[in-house]
């Protein structure tokens, strides 16, 4: 039977003990059916049903109605189960409310205000203890443009560095640099003709870009610039030290400045790595190797590796002048890599219009034999469309960064007397701004494609990058507001039974006890959008509480303060899921 063991940890998820209750009840109702199997078949309800249990997945001989009957027949309530139903096959369960709202506020408290590391962690999961993993990403090329695939490998792949780090996983967050190949002898002979010190040491990002776009036009006009510039590379290939001087400083001033723009994001590099750090030794050594398997044919001194028997063509792996290519740098650095850090598993974020390369890759190094090819995983994303601001397109990070600030910041300028009450709005514009671009990318699943708009992701109704960071900064608002309230007593002087009695307070803390299932989720398919969901939909459900379950204006203050525990852990949860996304909740706004 295909069941899955999930891994149970109540210590981090205490709806694990709620789940584990229920598939005690149903295995001692059909004991053919143990209680691993059947906790493993606890899914959460729809709408108004805390957890279902859909019995024909057992595929036990008899009538699965007889079956559920009898489940039903024996069941007695305690203080986890309050009560089953069936429908047909499907068996709905409804928990304890109130041993349910106490565990997980409780759970949610200790886990964030008395963790050994000081650190907040409810969500987090061991899962990964004791593994390492390499996320690549970003990995712009140097003196090209920083286009939306760019931006949106940028986006996921942070999200992935902090998803796999909360789960325990040891986490290098690498960026591989486009900072080798052609294109820089290019760059090299334009620099001779237009390069300036003082601009590069300005924005070198810029600066080469310019002289790019510059020597590209004139290779157009003079076919021999781009002989002299094949020279060039061929030199810096060789390692000539000469040739390289420049390169070298490039380089630095260039990941210089992405540093600073990737701070701006909330994104950090454990490792700096590019094209240029791969060895031709290992390369050498990689493409004899494909040689001896039969899989390499030459084509006019061109070396082709032949991948056609897989279904995926075949591709050139070194030139006719002994330079390398792209492709034979990721199978040397991906070798290295190896060597160099053992990982458990590599990560690769990369545009599905590399689906091929990525493929072929994988496939090359399997067929090398090397045992940890298969722990290798393509992440790929969609396309955006439309990525401009209002003065032309976007050829630069640091622009997207400033367009989004500054729309954010002619938005917020609209309301005047809120404005004049923010303490600093340019920084704050910018930190909406930037959570708007992030939430607009994380919200639909990776592969779909979309349309850069900068009107829809800045705005503050709908499902907003700026909805969400307002939902944080107003529940932080609830201490500030309440200073009578404070500070809380222990959870155990805590009296929750007005949030037993409200719908929407179980509603709430029922969805702050899901968390960290939707981080375990987001863990299996490397999706961002279930986070982005699961805060849309606690952020909604918390609206839909203020005006019944108010905190302010409550007389009864053991009332109240019940209610701002539930609030206050909403906060925290919603604050982990922010972070978790790469965004930096606002106190204020
Ligand atoms: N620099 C490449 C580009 O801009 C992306 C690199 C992706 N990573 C890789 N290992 N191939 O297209």
């Amino acid at each position: 039977m295909a069941t899955e063991i999930r891994d149970m940890d109540p210590s981090r998820c205490v709806l694990d003990t709620f789940r584990s209750a229920i598939a005690q009840k149903i295995s001692t109702a059909l004991p053919e059916l143990s209680v691993d199997q059947v906790y493993s078949g606890v899914d959460y309800g729809k709408k108004g049903v805390d957890f279902t249990v859909a019995l024909p997945r057992f595929r036990l001989p008899g009538k699965v109605d007889d079956h559920a009957k009898k489940v039903i027949s024996q069941f007695t309530a305690d203080d986890h189960v309050a009560a089953v139903t069936h429908d047909k096959a499907f068996l709905h369960f409804q928990l304890n409310t109130s041993t349910l709202i106490r565990a997980i506020l409780d759970q949610i408290h200790d886990l964030t205000h008395n963790t050994a590391s000081g650190n907040p962690e409810y969500g987090t999961n061991t899962t990964g203890q004791g593994k390492t993993v390499i996320i690549e990403y970003s990995s712009p090329n140097i003196a090209k443009n920083f286009h939306v695939g760019h931006l949106r490998s940028t986006i996921i792949g942070g999200f992935l560095s902090n998803l796999y780090k909360i789960c325990g996983w040891k986490v290098l967050s690498m960026n591989y640099l486009g900072d080798w190949g052609t294109q820089f002898g290019l760059i090299a002979t334009g620099f001779e003709k237009y390069g300036n010190e003082e601009e590069l040491q300005r924005d070198a990002i810029k600066h080469l870009f310019d002289i790019y776009v510059k020597v590209n036009k004139d290779a157009e006009e003079n076919p021999e610039v781009r002989v002299d510039a094949a020279k060039w590379f061929k030199r810096m290939e060789d390692g000539d030290e000469e040739a390289l001087k420049n390169w070298r400083q490039w380089r630095a001033l260039s990941i210089k400045k992405y540093a600073e723009e990737y701070d701006r994001l909330n994104i950090k590099f454990d490792i700096y790595t590019g094209e240029s750090e791969v060895s031709k030794a290992v390369m050498d050594k990689a493409v004899d190797r494909l040689n001896d398997l039969g899989l390499i044919t030459d084509s006019d001194g061109a070396k082709i590796v032949q991948l056609e028997k897989y279904k995926l063509g075949s591709g050139v792996i070194k030139k006719k002048d002994g330079t390398s290519i792209y492709l034979t740098r990721d199978i040397g650095a991906a070798i290295e890599r190896y060597e160099k850090y053992k990982f458990d598993k590599m990560i690769y974020v990369v545009s599905s219009q590399q689906d091929l390369h990525l493929r072929q890759f994988f496939k090359i190094l399997e067929l090398m034999d090397y045992p940890w090819a298969k722990d290798m995983l393509h992440i790929n994303y969609g396309l955006v469309q439309g990525m401009s601001t209002r003065k032309g397109t976007v050829v630069f990070l640091n622009q997207i960064i400033g367009e989004a600030a500054s729309v954010m910041h002619d938005q917020m300028r609209k309301n005047e007397e809120k404005y004049n009450a923010v303490e600093d709005p340019e920084s704050t514009s910018s930190e909406i701004g930037i959570t708007g671009v992030k939430i607009q990318d994380m919200a639909a699943k990776r592969i779909n494609n979309y349309t850069f708009n900068w009107d829809r992701m800045l705005s503050f109704e709908g499902d907003t990058g700026p909805y969400l960071q307002y939902a944080y900064v107003r529940l932080v608002s609830i201490g500030r507001k309440n200073p009578h309230l404070l500070p809380l007593p222990k959870p155990a002087d805590i009296d929750i039974e007005t949030l037993v009695q409200s719908q929407h307070a179980r509603d709430i803390v029922f969805l702050l006890g899901s968390y960290p299932d939707v981080v375990k989720t987001a863990l299996k398919t490397h999706e961002p959008s279930g986070v982005v969901t699961f805060a849309f939909r606690l952020a909604h459900a918390i609206s839909s509480a203020w005006e019944t379950v108010v905190v302010k204006g409550e007389e009864d203050i053991e009332k109240a303060r019940a209610r701002m525990w539930m609030y206050e852990s909403a906060r925290d949860v919603l604050g982990q899921a922010m972070r978790l996304l790469s965004l930096r909740p606002l106190e204020r706004m």
